[in-house]
């Protein structure tokens, strides 16, 4: 029961997170290449991505423990790896994913230490690009709603 709302909440929060990260990296392009400054705006768009981002990990963690798919990897065990479908649910997807926010959060934190507004725009459009990259390689797309 739980696991339903859980699934639902985690498909439609992603559709916010690649919305938002998307702009982030278009907006970054964009400025760094226009040469204006970094301003609250900026700022505000990039804490965001960072906290829905953060927020999507927390709800993947919940849902991991509560899927099908744990209970099957827990009573079957490796075997269940040889499956392309369960590997990229059990093992893929949540560390790809878990890599994809330590990117989004290193651009925010290398983002905060420069003053200079080009420099601001680079850490942020390079590492929440990698991040959203690294995050749409392994989404379960067949499944998806
Ligand atoms: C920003 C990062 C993430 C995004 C954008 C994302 C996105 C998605 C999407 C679109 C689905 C398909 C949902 C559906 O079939 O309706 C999904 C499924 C799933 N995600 Fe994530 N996810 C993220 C992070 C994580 C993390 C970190 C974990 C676990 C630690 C996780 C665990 C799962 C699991 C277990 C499923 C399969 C649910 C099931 O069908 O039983 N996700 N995710």
């Amino acid at each position: 029961m739980y696991y339903n709302i859980i699934k639902t909440v985690h498909s439609y929060w992603a559709f916010l997170v690649i919305i938002i990260l998307t702009l982030i990296v278009i907006n970054s392009i964009i400025a760094k290449f226009s040469g204006r400054a970094f301003n609250t705006k900026d700022l505000r768009l990039s804490l965001f991505g960072l906290i829905f981002s953060h927020i999507q990990l927390l709800i993947g963690l919940i849902l991991y423990f509560t899927s099908p798919w744990f209970k099957q990897f827990y009573q079957i065990g490796m075997d269940l790896l040889k499956n392309a479908e369960s590997r990229l649910y059990l093992i893929e997807h949540p560390l790809i994913n878990i890599v994809a926010i330590i990117f989004i959060t290193l651009g925010w934190s290398l983002h905060r230490r420069q003053l200079d507004s080009s420099k601001k725009f680079l850490r942020i459009g390079m590492f929440y690009g990698l991040g959203l990259i690294f995050l749409l390689s392994r989404i379960p797309w067949d499944s998806w709603i």
